[in-house]
This record gives structure tokens, C-alpha cells and sequence, in this order.
């Protein structure tokens, strides 16, 4: 299988050396990476601006700003059996980039912000079969955030949505994740690390990708004559773990 996966946060310059961001750091998503690696399979990662090394096994595409990592997933697209979207993309930039460095020269500024492009929503609106999983990250309260998910589950069209609670930001561990896949049922899994969330999330896509019977490049989840399957096992998605 081949696998797309966005992480890290974007940096939206409003000059040569100011940006507006937010504190991810890429970890899950390269953590995603690293796991569908592992697990023998084809794995393209559009990272943001990030302190962490390329995931062994990977191959790392670095971008900086929204509209970057955008251009890349449309061109790693056509190629993806599964599209993670792990980054913290930047919701908004600043409408325009100064040369050089803005002078302090005011008592205030104001900085007209321009919507980004949704990638994952936009990706979720293309042809094709591959499996889309989406995060969320709410500060609400965990009923209102399931709520939250749930909407966004259905309209960025995604397989699986994993809500995370702002918590998580930074750590290695999720906070109150919970599984809300398309099929209704919700799958707590409390404060799992990364690296577990990773493996779980890793092995939805191939159970998603096996379940629609186009499982790309077989030899990645097939094991000799038999057919065998390694790895996750048939597990569904309500597989405790
Ligand atoms: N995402 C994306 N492109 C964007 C914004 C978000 O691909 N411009 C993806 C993220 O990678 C994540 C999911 O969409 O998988 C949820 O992001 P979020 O910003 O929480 O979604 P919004 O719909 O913007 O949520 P909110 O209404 O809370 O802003």
C-alpha cells in the first residue's frame, strides 16, 4: 500500500522572518509515518516546519506554508492508497508578505488573515478509493467534541476522524482519543502513546484497504501463496488496542 501523510505545523510569513503558526511539533504524523514503514509499505510524508529527523523508511517531503503543502499532496496524490492528515495546517495567512522586515514604526498593527485551502477537505472531494483519515483537535467538552467530529467526519468526507483533545499538543501521548469512524460507532482510546495511536491508525487503512478488496500493491499486506495476512490481523475497527 502507499501511504500520504501530512504532519507538522505551517508557517505563513507576513515578512522575511515573521510568521504566523501554532505549536505542533509533527510528531504523530511522523510517528504515522514511521509505523506504516514499519509495517512494509510505501510511505511519502509532507512535513511542516519541524525539528524532527525524517522517519526511517519514508520519504520526506518538507514544505513550510499551507499553500506548499497543499501543492505536494495534490502531486502525491494520484499515487495514494491512504491519505493520513496528521498536520496542523494553518487555517488562515496573512494577506500579504512584506519584503524584508516590517518596522515597528506603529503603536499597533492589524494583520488581515486569507483562509488556506482545506487539503484534507479537498481530498475528500476527488474520485478515487483511497481511504482518508482526518484528525480533530477540540478544546471542548468531550460530548460537544464527539459532536464536532462527528460533522467533520461527513464533511471533509474522511473514513475515520480521531479527535484529540489540545492536551496532546507536543506530548507523546494523545489525551481522551477517541475513534469516530464513518460507520457511527465511537472507540475510546484514552491517552495512548504516539506510537500506539500510529500502529492503530496504520492498521485501520489496511483493514479499510483489504475490506474494499483493491489493496494497491498486495505484496505489502500479503504473505506467500497463502495469502497470509500479517500485521494487523483482520481486525475492525472496534479491535480494542
Ligand atoms: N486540515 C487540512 N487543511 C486545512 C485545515 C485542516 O488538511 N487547511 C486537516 C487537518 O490535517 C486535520 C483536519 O483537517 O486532519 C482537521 O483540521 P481542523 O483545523 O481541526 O479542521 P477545521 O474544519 O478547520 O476545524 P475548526 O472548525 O475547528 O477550525
Amino acid at each position: 500500500m502507499r501511504f500520504l501523510i501530512t504532519a507538522g505545523p505551517t508557517h505563513e510569513y507576513f515578512d522575511d522572518v515573521r510568521y504566523v503558526g501554532n505549536a505542533s511539533t509533527g510528531t504523530m504524523g511522523v510517528e504515522i509515518a514511521a509505523a506504516a514503514a514499519r509495517a512494509g509499505h510505501e510511505v511519502v510524508l509532507v512535513l511542516g516546519p519541524s525539528a524532527l529527523p525524517d522517519p526511517a523508511g519514508a520519504v520526506v517531503r518538507r514544505v513550510v506554508s499551507a499553500r506548499d503543502m497543499h501543492r505536494a499532496v495534490l502531486a502525491e496524490l494520484p499515487q495514494a492508497d491512504a491519505v493520513v492528515a496528521a498536520a496542523a495546517v494553518a487555517d488562515y495567512r496573512p494577506k500579504e508578505r512584506v519584503q524584508g522586515k516590517l518596522k515597528k514604526d506603529r503603536e499597533s498593527l492589524v494583520l488581515e488573515l486569507v483562509k488556506n485551502p482545506d487539503i484534507l477537505a479537498e481530498v475528500g472531494t476527488m474520485p478515487g478509493t483511497r481511504v482518508l483519515v482526518g484528525f480533530a483537535l477540540e478544546a471542548a467538552p468531550p460530548e460537544v467534541a464527539l459532536g464536532l467530529a462527528r460533522e467533520k467526519l461527513l464533511r471533509k468526507r474522511c473514513d475515520l476522524i480521531v479527535l484529540n483533545r489540545t492536551g496532546s499538543l507536543g506530548g507523546s501521548r494523545g489525551e481522551d482519543v477517541v475513534l469516530v469512524p464513518k460507520n457511527g460507532e465511537t472507540i475510546p482510546l484514552g491517552a495512548p502513546t504516539k506510537r500506539e495511536l500510529a500502529e492503530r491508525l496504520v492498521r485501520f487503512c489496511e483493514d479499510e484497504v483489504r475490506g474494499r478488496g483493491h489493496a494497491g500493491d498486495h505484496r505489502d499486506v500479503v504473505d506467500g501463496p497463502g495469502g497470509r495476512v500479517h500485521g494487523a490481523g483482520r481486525r475492525g475497527p472496534d479491535a480494542g488496542g
